[in-house]
């Protein structure tokens, strides 16, 4: 697997949806599970900018091919969002995505600012804290695109299919770029090979948990993962980090999934509960909001 960041700059473009049969959206159903894991999905999609923020105040960013793919990286993440939304939106969701996107920031509070603070002094005093950010870009990228081939798949709705598989298409690329930049920064390199793993066995989170809750996470993780072929998918992920410098035999994606079985296990309707009451309502996230400011 290659990656050109010159390539990338010449042909990173705006999400192509041209031929979308949005006009069938509303032709298929969608169950609650597949309407919460969307919901999440766009959240996540649609925070880009601000996770964005993070990154431009460390020593990474003294890199300009770096630099460079962030920015385009950043512009088609935002197609991501949008169109998720849209399909939302036509499916007869209805929300404003603007609004929406204020209120899950809004539900951000301090931590935010507090976690720019931290990563900007980690990546000063650390050299190689490049590397754990790379790495975690590769993994959250690719298991952003093994998400939505489990969603599509799951849902069994013909044009979130097709939206999802063209999304993945720029995951993937996406994927390619921290994948090999990891592995650059992380061979010959034993120093940031320790941090990396030390550090990713420790503070690493599922994508989107942080903005999520735990449980937001877990009912994600159980929706879309808890059978043979989710556990095969994630353990693919493991095995392809795993194969960076210093990392083998990572478990990060299988030790989710465990951990989400694990608290399910322990209290009834964990996660599912979610899901059932149909937690991403922005009525919902409007109450969360006013309570926690
Ligand atoms: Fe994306
Ligand atoms: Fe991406």
């Amino acid at each position: 697997m290659s990656f050109s960041i010159e390539r990338y700059k010449e042909e990173s473009r705006k999400l192509d949806v041209a031929g979308v049969r949005w006009d069938e959206v509303t032709r298929h159903p969608l169950s609650r599970g597949d309407l919460f894991c969307l919901h999440y999905m766009m959240d996540i999609e649609n925070h880009v900018p601000l996770y964005l923020s993070h990154l431009l105040v460390t020593r990474a960013c003294m890199d300009p091919v770096l630099t460079a793919f962030l920015a385009c990286w950043n512009y088609e993440e935002l197609w991501h969002g949008e169109n998720l939304g849209r399909l939302l939106n036509t499916y007869g969701i209805e929300f404003d995505q603007d609004e929406r996107i204020a209120l899950v920031r809004g539900n951000l509070g301090a931590a935010n600012s507090l976690s720019i603070l931290t990563t900007m002094a980690g990546s000063w005093l650390f050299k190689d804290f490049t590397a754990v950010y790379l790495s975690i870009g590769a993994i959250n990228e690719l298991s952003t695109a093994t998400g939505y081939q489990a969603l599509a798949r799951r849902s069994g709705h013909p044009v979130l299919r097709d939206l999802l598989g063209r999304i993945t298409k720029d995951e993937r690329r996406h994927f390619a770029f921290y994948y090999n930049s990891a592995r650059e920064w992380l061979r010959d390199n034993r120093g940031g090979q320790r941090l990396d793993r030390w550090l990713l066995d420790r503070v690493w989170v599922p994508v989107g948990q942080g903005v999520k809750s735990q449980e937001e996470a877990d009912a994600l993780a159980l929706y879309l993962f808890d059978d043979e072929e989710g556990e095969r998918a994630l353990a693919a992920i493991d095995e392809k980090i795993g194969r960076l410098p210093g990392l083998d035999g990572i478990e990060l994606m299988s030790k989710a999934l465990r951990g989400a079985r694990q608290r399910a296990a322990r209290r009834p309707g964990w996660g599912w509960r979610l899901i059932e009451r149909e937690a991403w309502a922005v009525g919902q996230l409007r109450r969360q909001h006013s309570y926690s400011g």
